[in-house]
């Protein structure tokens, strides 16, 4: 019996087929590499010495899809596939809907008519919108601000519906704060097309010398140094949290929504001093203006999670910074030769 693993190429799920192999599960990995490279699955295997099964599949092409589960007895699916860039889902809505939607659905008719129905989905705490508080817990109201954190929702309603139409089904619905760091070994990390949109990556370039000068988008928010505040959460103990998600799925059906943070807030500006402090390298910032549809601050409370799956985030932001260079000083262009 096999789990699919979509989108495994990528940043998170790489990370994820470790642990996984590490806890001695038969993967089958199912990627189009739109957004990875081959290569980070070979780095897989180097970290575990374990082969894994990989199609480099399109979710949109039901047929191809099919094959997977015809040449494979997959009982459960992690999924993790989809187009995440939320700027790009402003000027490609049409993309991203048929890209996470339709593949959504493609993945969910073959998983439901092979008897599959037990799956973890990699949703975001972009479902919460602008929340009104923080920490925030997984009963606040549901809202988005981009199409991409549209798809996350439409496919969180997706799944529900789902399962009211057949209880068989399994449903863990992860909503992921902001991963960030890298395996230990310096193997596999996050490898960003073009500039980096998102902070670690930027910090981490800046500190490798890669780029002049780290942006610091506004220092005028609610905060207590006026820059946005975040829930980072090392992407080893993000990992870990869909093993035991699974773990959990398949003891009861119904679906269930988990907050996946560590709990603390930390700003811009914290980064750059813990990025500076845990790794020695300067980060050069400025400030500059807001960018648009940032919000002040998004931390979770993540204790459900703790509570009923046992899980919770073991590594610390130095360990995160630390890790996040190791992997970027080893690849300074990441995954290319
Ligand atoms: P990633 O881009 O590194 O990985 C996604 C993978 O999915 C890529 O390898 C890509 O090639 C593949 N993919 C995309 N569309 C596909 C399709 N139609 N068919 C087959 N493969 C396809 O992204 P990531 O950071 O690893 O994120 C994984 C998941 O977690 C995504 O669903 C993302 O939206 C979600 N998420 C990420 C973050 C984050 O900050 N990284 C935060 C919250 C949620
Ligand atoms: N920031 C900068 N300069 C940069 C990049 C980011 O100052 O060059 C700031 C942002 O303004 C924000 C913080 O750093 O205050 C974090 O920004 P990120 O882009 O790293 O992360 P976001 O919280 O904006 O977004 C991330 C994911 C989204 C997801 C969201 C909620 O990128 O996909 O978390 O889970 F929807």
């Amino acid at each position: 019996m096999a789990i699919l693993i979509t989108g495994g190429a990528g940043y998170i799920g790489s990370h994820a087929m470790v642990e996984f192999l590490e806890a001695g599960k038969e993967l089958v990995c199912v990627d189009n590499l739109s957004n990875s490279k081959e290569t980070s699955l070979q780095r897989v295997k180097q970290i575990t010495g374990k082969e894994v099964k990989f199609y480099k599949v399109d979710l949109l092409d039901i047929d191809a899809l099919e094959k997977v589960f015809l040449e494979n007895n997959i009982e459960s699916c992690i999924h993790f596939a989809g187009l995440k860039a939320v700027g790009e889902s402003c000027s490609k809505p049409l993309l991203y809907y048929h890209n996470n939607i339709t593949g959504t659905l493609n993945l969910c008719k073959l998983l439901s008519k092979y008897n599959a129905k037990r799956i973890v989905f990699s949703s975001s705490a972009t479902v919460y919108g602008k929340p009104a508080s923080v920490p925030i817990t997984e009963d606040f109201p549901l809202s988005t601000t981009n199409p991409y954190g549209e798809t996350k929702l439409m496919i969180e309603r997706i799944l529900k519906d789902l399962w009211a139409s057949d209880n068989e089904w399994s449903v863990s619905i992860l909503r992921y704060f902001n991963p960030i760091g890298a395996h230990k070994s310096g193997l596999i990390g996050e490898d960003p097309r073009d500039i980096p949109n998102n902070l670690l990556p930027y910090v981490a370039q800046v500190a490798l010398g890669k780029r002049e000068c780290l942006s610091v988008h506004g220092n005028d928010y609610n905060t207590h140094d006026g820059t946005g505040v975040r829930d980072y959460i090392h992407v080893v103990d993000l990992a870990k949290a869909h093993l035991c998600a699974l773990e959990r799925a398949e003891k009861i059906t119904g679906v269930e929504y988990f907050n996946i943070g560590t709990g603390k807030g930390y700003s811009v500006l914290d980064v750059v001093k813990a990025y500076e402090e845990a790794t020695g390298a300067k980060v050069n910032y400025k400030i500059g203006p807001r960018r648009p549809g940032d919000i002040d601050e998004c931390y979770a409370n993540p204790e459900k999670a703790y509570k009923i799956l046992g899980w919770k985030a073991q590594y610390n932001l130095e360990d995160m910074c630390k890790d996040s260079y190791n992997w970027q000083s080893k690849n300074p262009n990441g995954y290319e030769e």
